[in-house]
């Protein structure tokens, strides 16, 4: 049987998917895996997706896409539609993983912890947000990815400035309370929650951006988390429970913070997440003796098999 690797895409993460692919690519093959490449509006632009994929004969796909139709359920649903099993998440999983806001109201509804917040469409307005919100604010467009148009805010003039620039990367914007504490995420493949990871940006970064994701090497990476038994079971309970409420499979990645007093803040679930040399899952993966290669057979067997 032949594995498709779909990736890069036209979201504003295709870099990053242009980083994953590549070595799922690898990863498959060196398993003696057939696999088809399939860049997604790479080779022609204007190429349609459909059209893309009916193109090419495969038996699997393995979703190497980040952001944007490929995490956000479209993708998902097009492969359902022309019966090829898929690595990951349905397509409403993926729908409402990839929608911040959506995420929100949702584990709202079943009791999920996440930060106070704000949402609005086109119309934002900065004196209506003061109201209801202290500094420091994080603001966010509702579905991005890799902290993409993301900015904290800490007066009015940040927050003007925020609220512009997530804007500019979609009509939905979250404004929600900022956590002071360390960032953690958990890895989830076939409903195993895999050992934390803390996140701690270099001064110079006020929060772990895209430049600290991909591109500095003064990130620091603490693996163990840091936590204790106890505190890090909890944060596992809490980021499966956050993942299944969603209704995702397959595998993800979930964003935590945990405050100054040791609460942990459900911040998103990533059900593409990153596989590049600098991601998450296989740092993680690699923590438990699971190597690359193994890691991208064990999510596409999860998927299939
Ligand atoms: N959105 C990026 C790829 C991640 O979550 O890893
Ligand atoms: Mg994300």
């Amino acid at each position: 049987s032949v594995i498709a690797v779909i990736y890069g895409g036209r979201s504003a993460e295709r870099d990053v998917s242009l980083l994953s692919g590549p070595l799922v690519i690898g990863g498959l093959r060196a398993n003696g895996y057939q696999v088809v490449e399939i860049d997604l509006y790479g080779p022609q632009k204007n190429l349609n997706p459909v059209t893309q994929l009916q193109s090419i004969e495969f038996d699997f796909a393995f979703i190497a896409l980040h952001g944007g139709e490929g995490e956000d359920g479209r993708v998902q649903a097009l492969l359902e539609m022309l019966g090829k099993p898929y690595t990951g998440s349905s397509p409403l999983a993926c729908g409402l993983a990839m929608d911040k806001v959506l995420t929100k109201r949702f584990w709202h509804g079943v009791g999920i912890p996440t930060p106070a917040y704000l949402s609005f469409v086109d119309q934002v307005n900065s004196a209506v947000i003061e109201e209801a919100m202290s500094y420091p604010m994080i603001v966010k467009p509702s579905r991005e990815g890799s902290t993409i148009g993301i900015n904290k805010a800490t007066n009015r003039a940040e927050l003007d400035a925020a609220l512009l620039k997530a804007l500019e990367y979609d009509s939905d914007i979250l404004v929600e309370e900022f956590i002071d504490g360390p960032e953690f995420t958990v890895t989830i493949i076939d409903d195993v929650a895999y050992p934390a990871i803390g996140l701690k940006a270099s001064p110079d970064h006020a929060l772990y951006d895209y430049e600290a994701k991909y591109i500095a090497d003064d990130t620091e990476y603490l693996l163990p988390c840091g936590l204790n038994e106890d505190d890090e079971n909890e944060l596992q309970m809490l980021a499966l429970d956050a993942y299944r409420s969603l209704g995702c499979s397959g595998w993800g990645r979930v964003d935590v913070m945990r405050d100054q007093l040791g609460v942990f803040w459900v911040l998103e679930v990533n059900t593409a997440p990153g596989m590049t040399s600098h991601s998450l899952v296989p740092m993680a993966a690699n923590y438990v003796g699971i190597d690359y290669a193994s890691l991208v057979e064990k999510i596409a067997q999860n998927a299939w098999l």
